[in-house]
C-alpha cells in the first residue's frame, strides 16, 4: 500500500469517536503502511491536554480494540500525534493551529496535503468551517475534510452548513461519512444485485412485493439524552443509514464502479422518490416512545430529555420511487431504541405465484447486517412424507476466519478518504433529497404536535416496538416478517 502523506487535524480528538474508532483504525491502516513516515495528526479539544497525554490516550485506544499488539509499533505509531487545545470559536487558535499543522508538514514532508476531521458536537461544524476558511487553513497538496453525521438538523440547516463548507472544499472533497456504508453487508448489496441472474432478473414489482428494512437497537438513549432529544429516531437513523440502504436497494445499475457512476444512479433514482404528503404520513408512520421497566428509565425520564418530550425513540415508515428498477414496490423501514435485541435486517419479500401445489408461504432474501452477517434465501421443496411444501434456507455466511479479517466500518471507510475514494459516502445531491423526505415527516408531526394530538406510541422496552407498526402495511397479507 502506497505511503500517502499528510497532515490530518480531529477536531474533537479528545472525545470517544476518536478514542473508540478513529484511533484504532489510523493504527490498522499505519500497519498496512497507507500511512507511516510521512504524516501527523493533530488532537484538538477544549481540555488541556499535552502532547503526550494524547499519545498516552492513543495508545489505551489501541490496546483496548487490539488483542495483541507489538508495543515498539504502538509507540512509534502513537509518536505521530500532538494535540492543541483550541476553543473553536477562537480565530487565534485557528492560527495557532495552522502555524502547528505547517511545522509538522515540514517535519513529516506531508507535502501540504491536510485531512480535517469533524467528530465533534455537530452545532460546531459550521463555525469550523467557516475558520478553516477565514484563517486559511487549508493547505498546498490535497484538502479534504470528513464530516459526521448529522449533516444539518433540516434541510434549511444542512444547506447553510454545506455553503460554509464548500467555501473551502470542492464536493469532490468533502467525505460526508455515513458509517452504515463502511459494513460488509451493506458493501455486499450491488454484487448480491448486479452479479446473479437469479436475482437481478427478479429485482422488480413484477416479482417483488414488498422489502423491509429493520435497524432494531437493544440499548437506550444512554448518556445521548441531550442530543438525541433534539433528533429522534428518525433524523438520527433515516435520514442517513436506513435512506443509504433503500437506496443501494432501489437504485439502477450502475454503468461501472467508479465512485461518479454509482453516485449518478443514486440520483437518477432519488429524483422519483416520493416525497410523502400530511395524509401520507398520518397513514404510512408510526412514531414511539419506550416505556420504563422495573429497571430502566422511560424514554421521558431519561437524563437530559425533557419530561414532556415528543421525540420519538422509534419509528417506522413506508416510501416508494416512481422510477428505478422497483418502482412503485412499497419499501418499509423501522428502526428503534430498546427493541428485543439488536438487529439490523434487510426482508426483500418476493410475491406469490401459481402454482399447482396452492398457496405456498412467499419466499424471501433476507440480507443480516447485524450482528451476523449472512444472506438467505427460501427455498422451497417437498415434505418428505406428507403432501405440501417444506421450506428451507439457503445461506451465505461467513467463516470465522473470514469474519476476523472483516475491517471495521470506520477503518474502510477512513481507507476510502486517504486514498481518494468518495463512492461509499454520501454526495450532497443525495443527502438534500433525504432532508427534504425527513423534512415533510418532521413537519407533519410538528402540525400535529402543536394542534395537542400528537400520536406518539408507547412501547414496552425490549419487544418488538409498538403494535401499531403493524397497520403500515398496504394490504393485509403483508406483515413483518422478522419478528
Ligand atoms: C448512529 C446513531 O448513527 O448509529 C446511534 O447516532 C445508533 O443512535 C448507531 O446507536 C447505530 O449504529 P450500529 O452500527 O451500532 O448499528
Amino acid at each position: 500500500m502506497k505511503n500517502i502523506p499528510v497532515i490530518m487535524i480531529i477536531f474533537g480528538g479528545s472525545g470517544d469517536l476518536a478514542h473508540r474508532k478513529l484511533y484504532p483504525s489510523l493504527f490498522n491502516l499505519y500497519e498496512q503502511g497507507l500511512i507511516h513516515d510521512n504524516f501527523a495528526v493533530i488532537g484538538t479539544a477544549r481540555r488541556p491536554w499535552s502532547h503526550e497525554y494524547l499519545r498516552e490516550q492513543v495508545s489505551d485506544a489501541i490496546h483496548e480494540t487490539h488483542d495483541q499488539v507489538d508495543e515498539n509499533e504502538v509507540k512509534a505509531f502513537a509518536s505521530h500525534f500532538y494535540y492543541q487545545s483550541h476553543d473553536v470559536t477562537n480565530v487565534e487558535h485557528y492560527v495557532t493551529l495552522k502555524k502547528l499543522a505547517q511545522e509538522l508538514d515540514d517535519r513529516y514532508s506531508a507535502q501540504g496535503n491536510r485531512l480535517f476531521y469533524m467528530a465533534m458536537a455537530p452545532r460546531f461544524f459550521g463555525t469550523i468551517a467557516t475558520h478553516i476558511n477565514d484563517q486559511h487553513l487549508t493547505g498546498s497538496g490535497f484538502n479534504r475534510i470528513v464530516v459526521e453525521k448529522p449533516f444539518g438538523h433540516d434541510l434549511a440547516s444542512a444547506e447553510q452548513l454545506n455553503k460554509e463548507i464548500t467555501a473551502s472544499f470542492d464536493e469532490n472533497d468533502i467525505f460526508r461519512i455515513d458509517h452504515y456504508l463502511g459494513k460488509e453487508m451493506i458493501q455486499n448489496i450491488m454484487p448480491m444485485r448486479f452479479t446473479n441472474p437469479l436475482i437481478k432478473n427478479i429485482w422488480s414489482g413484477e416479482y417483488i412485493k414488498n422489502i423491509q428494512i429493520t435497524l432494531a437497537e437493544r440499548l437506550g438513549v444512554e448518556a445521548r439524552g441531550g442530543y438525541y432529544d433534539t433528533s429522534g429516531a428518525l433524523r438520527d437513523m433515516v435520514q442517513n443509514h436506513i435512506f443509504q440502504i433503500i437506496t443501494l436497494l432501489a437504485m439502477p445499475e450502475p454503468k461501472d464502479l467508479s465512485s461518479d457512476s454509482v453516485h449518478q444512479a443514486k440520483q437518477e433514482l432519488l429524483k422519483s422518490l416520493i416525497i410523502p404528503t400530511p395524509e401520507e404520513v398520518k397513514k404510512n408512520f408510526v412514531r414511539g416512545q419506550y416505556l420504563g421497566s422495573d429497571t430502566t428509565f422511560a424514554y421521558k425520564k431519561e437524563p437530559n430529555v425533557d419530561p414532556d418530550s415528543t421525540t420519538e425513540t422509534y419509528v417506522a415508515g413506508k416510501t416508494k420511487f416512481t422510477r428505478g428498477p422497483i418502482a412503485g414496490v412499497p419499501i418499509y423501514f423501522r428502526t428503534g431504541k430498546e427493541f428485543k435485541e439488536k438487529k439490523t435486517r434487510i426482508d426483500i419479500v418476493l410475491k406469490h405465484i401459481n402454482n399447482p401445489y396452492g398457496q405456498a408461504h412467499s419466499n424471501n432474501i433476507t440480507i443480516e447486517v447485524d450482528p451476523e452477517s449472512k444472506i438467505y434465501i427460501t427455498i422451497n421443496g417437498k415434505k418428505i412424507d406428507e403432501p405440501g411444501i417444506r421450506r428451507e434456507d439457503l445461506t451465505y455466511v461467513f467463516s470465522k476466519e473470514e469474519m476476523a479479517k472483516v475491517p471495521d466500518g470506520y477503518e474502510r471507510l477512513l481507507h476510502d478518504v486517504f486514498v481518494n475514494d468518495s463512492t461509499n459516502f454520501t454526495h450532497w445531491s443525495e443527502l438534500k433529497r433525504y432532508w427534504e423526505f425527513i423534512d415533510a415527516v418532521e413537519d407533519a408531526w410538528q402540525k400535529e404536535n402543536e394542534a395537542g394530538n400528537p400520536e406518539i406510541a408507547q412501547y414496552l422496552p425490549y419487544r418488538m416496538g409498538p403494535k401499531e407498526a403493524d397497520n403500515i402495511f398496504e394490504s393485509p397479507t403483508e406483515h413483518w416478517i422478522y419478528e
